[in-house]
């Protein structure tokens, strides 16, 4: 008799699950729009010139193999903390500010959950509909997670009103978890109104913000896509935010991301840094370097930030040519005004309103994959398999 009788089985990832079934697809004409990298036109995933430029200086100059502090490279943590708040509020926050290197956002929103659930809260609250691995991450935590209202996929539209009536329910002191831009998966984000009136809410209300900020950068401007975040600092929230450089920089697998926390007095600091360095040292003792040292070679260096810049400026320009060439391939053929909608999204996503029984059989019969509640990666798309993606999706709704 096995020790391991009693281990569940359990079903394949709902992103990473789908990639694989991809890989394993013989069909030439398979398309992928699952997993939330991003594809240059001619659908490669290649490492961004800066990043290539960085690693160059770092094999010339003296980037050993040495353990980082517990907490992270510290020019790192400093230069991710000023891209997210920009120059003159980070110099007014910084006391205030707790910075850990994670793996990833992903990490991020992991160490960000453990110490919440031990020190501030268990309970948390999702948008619904949300990057699924979310409830994954929090759950493991232990917290109490449930859904407040976001989008509404029938109307294709937020669901402002049913969101704010939440919010007044919703107990004090519970975790709210925002996308701070670029909304997984509908690509539909607030207004900034609506994060004003949000802000005030959470505030009266005594809720707790947490933002998980992992594609900034990708919808607009860098400081307009973290708009809500340094707003929220602003009016004096204390806060969470899980920033990732997997997308930004294009850094998947090195796994480079932080988890920021903003107290509203600086003698918290420093147990609250002490507090998550303890969950660190006891998972994986401390961060990866690499990706850190590109990260922080990039952001101090002149000439290799513009460039940075520059190649975050050309992928913003690609996806908003993708989204405007689905909604006119679909304006192309009978039906397709419907999809008129996806023209308003930002980001790398967009949510096509399917049926999960539709989503299937795309993939059954067209070899087309997206994730279960129809999300589509848009830099899957190219000039080539466009038609073939649109007339697929108008065939399997008739
Ligand atoms: C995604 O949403 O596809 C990416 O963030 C990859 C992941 O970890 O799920």
């Amino acid at each position: 008799m096995s020790i391991f009788k009693r281990t569940p089985s359990h079903k394949p990832d709902l992103i990473f699950g789908l990639e694989e079934q991809f890989r394993n697809d013989p069909r030439p004409t398979k398309v992928n729009l699952v997993v939330g990298t991003y594809r240059c036109p001619d659908l490669k995933l290649r490492t961004m010139r800066s990043v290539v430029e960085a690693e160059k200086l770092l094999m010339r100059g003296e980037e050993n193999k040495a353990y980082l502090p517990i907490e992270g490279q510290h020019s790192f943590l400093k230069r991710m903390q000023h891209l997210v708040f920009g120059d003159k509020m980070y110099a007014v926050l910084q006391k205030r500010l707790t910075a850990i290197q994670s793996l990833g956002g992903t990490g991020a929103l992991q160490l960000g959950g453990m110490f919440l659930r031990h020190l501030v809260s268990d309970r948390l609250y999702l948008p619904s509909p949300t990057w699924p691995n979310h409830l994954g991450v929090f759950d493991l935590c232990g917290m109490t997670v449930q859904y407040y209202p976001y989008y509404n996929i029938v109307e294709s539209r937020i669901d402002y009103e049913n969101m704010l009536e939440s919010f007044s329910q919703i107990p004090q002191r519970s975790i709210i978890i925002f996308h701070a831009c670029c909304h997984n998966p509908t690509g539909c984000d607030l207004d900034r109104s609506q994060w004003r009136e949000i802000s005030s809410i959470l505030i009266e209300r005594e809720l707790i913000p947490f933002f998980d900020f992992a594609y900034q950068g990708f919808g607009h401007e860098l400081c307009d896509d973290a708009w809500a975040v340094r707003h929220f600092a602003e009016q004096g929230h204390e806060m969470l935010v899980a920033t990732s450089c997997s997308k930004n920089f294009g850094l998947y697998g090195e796994r480079t991301g932080c988890l920021l926390i903003l107290s509203n007095d600086g003698q918290f600091s420093q147990n609250v840094a002490g507090s998550i360095k303890k969950i660190v040292r006891g998972s994986y003792s401390n961060p990866p370097r690499h990706g850190a040292s590109i990260v922080a070679t990039i952001l101090c260096n002149d000439r290799l930030r513009n460039i940075w810049r520059d190649e975050m400026r050309q992928i913003r320009l690609h996806i908003k040519e993708m989204r405007t060439m689905l909604v006119d391939a679909f304006l192309s053929q009978r039906g397709g005004e419907k999809f008129q909608i996806l023209r308003k999204g930002v980001g790398l996503f967009s949510a096509l309103g399917l049926e999960k029984a539709q989503v299937e059989r795309l993939r059954d019969e067209y070899g087309i994959y997206c994730t279960e509640n129809s999300r589509v990666n848009l830099t899957g798309l190219s000039r080539k398999n466009i038609a073939y993606v649109t007339e697929a999706i108008m065939k399997i709704q008739r």
